[in-house]
């Protein structure tokens, strides 16, 4: 009997050893080390290219193009998440925590490639639900009793049964829900294993390359957020998207984090509603909110995630420290950034925080990395902190360096063009050279903090 080869992997970063340590040479961590059984590969060729016929080297003059016959998942957010749709002979890894969307969200994409002119085959494969309940979920979705030749729902979670039926029906697309709960019975080790993670997502990967379909494997998110089990199948799929949320608010997210055929980052917003996902059609403004009250202590800055321009309003309250020390609270904005803010007013403006409590808030639930939204942070507290509004219809953009310069940031005429077509009057950017065209907004250049204050608040 040949013996498995063991490895250990890091679930944190994924690499791979021969012998177990502690701590991982790759991501520092401590004990992300775990035991993985490879099983006897049988063909030394890589699962991705199995094909009936033996490889040969190719003239590349020879290599034909592949065709274009990409498929709308029938949202245009998804579409652009995706890159352009779905693409035959792609897999997708989509992973969430429980109870956001994602099976919704898959059977509303099969429904709509079942419903599209083309009546491509689907192929849902469901070991976490009854067909009873899928077809609940169906009737909510669609609000009537509507029958779909061509989607099938297979309740089963052996891998081998499955692999047969996708032979024999050739579905464009298959749904495998979720990867953690199928298994592949020729191997040892528990369901929802590395390894068994590993042998479901390459056999079924192969199947799909092999006759040209395309699969989309949802993955549970682990408490640490990472999918679990992640690295291994996140290095053989074509694409891994994100879908999240906020339990406290119906908007979802879906972000692609590795993406073969598209721009990652990538944002598509959905909201949940009583009858499955909608997308947001205009989502620019969507975290802007109804409020159209002047308060101390808001500003809004325009960021960019992935190719898209949001509008968000930045929340600052400063107030006097009651007792002990002075808190620092922050939602959705890095709370190191806001200390450097702090520190940046305090040393080159000459403002004191040291005895207030400073709370900030980005509006909607929004989580910002991009640093262009500083310059709105900044005014926000200066507002706050002088009890002097800013105005509703004015932006702010730009990342605070330490000197309190303004810096410039990346694509900013297009983060121009967005806030003019929602209709902001005044538009403050970082200096530069660069001509900015023609604007139906008033477009301040700001080179350092203390300039904008002297503009703004004297
Ligand atoms: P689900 O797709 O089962 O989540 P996941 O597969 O990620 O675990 O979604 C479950 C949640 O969505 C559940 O709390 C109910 C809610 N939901 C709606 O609000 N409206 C709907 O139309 C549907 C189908 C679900
Ligand atoms: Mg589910």
């Amino acid at each position: 009997m040949t013996k498995d080869k063991v490895k250990f992997v890091c679930e944190n970063c994924g690499l791979d050893l021969l012998k177990w340590q502690g701590k991982c040479p790759g991501c520092k961590q401590w004990g992300t080390l775990k035991e993985f059984k490879e099983s006897k590969v049988k063909n030394n060729r890589s699962v991705f290219l199995q094909t009936d016929e033996e490889a040969k080297p190719l003239l590349f003059k020879d290599i034909k193009e592949q065709e274009n016959n990409n498929l709308t998942t029938g949202f245009k957010e998804f579409d652009r998440v995706l890159g352009k749709g779905i693409i035959a002979g792609m897999a997708v890894l989509i992973g969430g925590d429980p109870g956001i969307g994602k099976s919704t969200l898959l059977l509303q994409l099969a429904i709509n490639l079942a419903q599209s002119e083309k009546q491509q085959k689907i192929l849902y494969v469901t070991a976490e639900e009854s067909a009873q309940q899928i077809k609940q979920r169906f009737n909510r979705i669609t609000g009537v009793d509507l029958d779909l030749d061509n989607l099938l729902i297979y309740t089963e979670s052996m891998l081998g049964k499955i692999i047969s039926n996708i032979i024999s029906f050739k579905p464009m697309l298959i749904i495998i829900d979720s990867i953690q709960t199928i298994y592949d019975s020729s191997l040892e080790s528990t369901i929802g294993s590395q390894s068994q993670l590993k042998e479901v997502a390459s056999k079924v990967i192969s199947v799909i390359k092999k006759y040209n379909l395309s699969v989309f494997f949802i993955g549970h998110i682990t408490k640490d957020g990472i999918i679990a089990g992640p690295k291994v199948v996140e290095h053989m799929v074509d694409t891994v998207l994100y879908f999240e949320g906020d339990k406290y608010y119906n908007y979802r997210i879906l972000r692609s984090i590795k993406n073969r055929f598209g721009q990652t980052n990538e944002l598509g917003i959905f909201q949940m509603t009583h009858k499955g996902l909608a997308e947001i059609k205009n989502p620019s403004k969507f975290f802007l909110g109804e409020n159209n009250q002047e308060i101390n202590g808001y500003a809004i800055s325009a960021i960019n995630e992935g190719s898209r321009t949001f509008l968000v309003e930045i929340q600052a309250l400063v107030t006097p420290t009651s007792y002990g020390m002075p808190q620092r609270n922050s939602v959705g904005y890095n709370v190191k950034r806001l200390n450097k803010i702090i520190a940046v007013l305090e040393k080159r403006i000459g403002l004191n925080f040291g005895t207030q409590d400073i709370f900030l808030n980005v509006a909607g639930g929004m989580k910002i990395d991009d640093p262009s939204s500083d310059f709105a942070v900044t005014a926000a507290l200066m507002s706050s902190l002088t009890n002097r509004n800013l105005d509703k219809s004015h932006c702010f953009i730009g990342e605070i360096g330490l000197g309190g310069e303004i810096r410039l940031v990346s694509a900013i005429k297009s983060r121009i063009n967005e806030c003019e077509k929602i209709g902001f009057t005044k538009i403050f950017i970082p200096f530069t050279k660069e001509n900015i065209g023609k604007n139906r907004s008033e477009i301040i250049k700001i080179k350092h903090f203390s300039q904008f204050i002297d503009y703004y608040f004297n």
